[in-house]
């Protein structure tokens, strides 16, 4: 039977329990509503260490909009029964409550990333990244992990936690693992379920632009590639689109001139009526 502990000393009993056997901890945080998404990172974390804690945690300080924490999907049987799909014996769940991971006090820190925050969905989410940073460096300090395990399909994100270990010197390695989607292409995502008939219908239509600006982006500007996209879905009548930015993979900062020496990417924002859906594709 796969361990679920919803409080943090039995989960250290349980993780130092290990440690005494110097078997290695891989650790996959994660918000539950599992997914194939989900599910790849936790196989990856099992492939590489003994035991792999993955946390489920709606974490309320990274949200900016209360019903979008209020309606978030909250599965957290049917998440066991997946895991246990993987490794019964291999994987532990910690599950906190908000008093017990948060103490009392849901103020986040606040972190400087090195700009990494100000882009993106830092501008469009305020405080978002300091919810995130606030809660992973907490998770750190409670499971020491060897390694971590984070997906592609939240780059920023995953460029961010990187920065974070750095900034505060954390032993372990960030490890980023690659987008899974539905057949459609739809990137997989938690929200997918909230979408009405008609929308998840149409949302593969963010995957397919984001292919198509790939190309265009062999032959045009970065600009003119925004141009072309940003008409794509004024024209569209279910989508609507946040934002479309091609970035810097290191700095995230909105590339203005192409370099050949450098690699950059294309991240979008769209909302499909109101469940606000991202991704984003290598562009070179
Ligand atoms: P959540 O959205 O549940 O995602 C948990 C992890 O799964 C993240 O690293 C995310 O990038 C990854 N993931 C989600 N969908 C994916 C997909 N289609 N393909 C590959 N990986 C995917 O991200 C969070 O939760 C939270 O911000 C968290 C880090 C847990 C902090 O609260």
């Amino acid at each position: 039977m796969l361990k679920v502990f919803t409080d943090k000393e039995a989960v250290i009993a349980g993780i130092n329990a290990y440690k005494a056997k110097e078997l290695s901890i891989g650790f996959v945080p994660t918000m539950g509503a599992l997914h194939q998404g989900h599910l790849a990172l936790v196989q990856e974390a099992l492939n590489n260490n003994d035991k792999v804690v993955v946390s489920i945690f709606v974490n309320p300080t990274q949200f900016d909009n209360s019903e979008d924490l209020e309606k978030y999907p909250r599965t957290l049987d049917n998440d066991v029964v997946l895991l246990e799909t993987l490794s019964a014996n291999n994987i532990v769940v910690y599950a906190p409550t908000v008093d017990d991971i948060y103490e009392g006090n849901t103020v986040s820190q606040s972190f400087d990333f090195d700009g990494l925050e100000f882009e993106m969905e830092g501008r469009f989410r305020k405080g978002h990244f300091d919810g995130v940073g606030t809660i992973v460096k907490r998770f750190f300090e409670i499971i020491e992990p060897d390694n971590a395990y984070f997906g592609e399909k939240d780059f920023q994100q995953l460029a961010i936690i990187k920065k974070l270990v750095e900034k505060y010197n954390m032993p372990l390695k960030i490890i980023g693992c690659p987008i899974h989607r539905e057949i459609s292409g739809l990137a997989m995502s938690s929200r997918n379920t909230r979408l009405k008939p008609e929308y998840n219908t149409a949302a593969p239509f963010i995957y397919k632009t984001l292919k198509t600006a790939k190309k265009h982006f062999g032959t045009k500007s970065a600009n003119k590639v925004t141009e072309w996209v940003e008409k794509q879905f004024a024209k569209h009548n279910l989508l609507e689109l946040e934002y479309f930015i091609i970035a810097d993979v290191e700095t995230l900062k909105t590339v203005k001139r192409k370099s050949n020496k450098k690699a950059y990417r294309a991240f979008i924002a769209v909302y499909a009526d109101d469940i606000r859906l991202i991704d984003n594709i290598a562009l070179n």
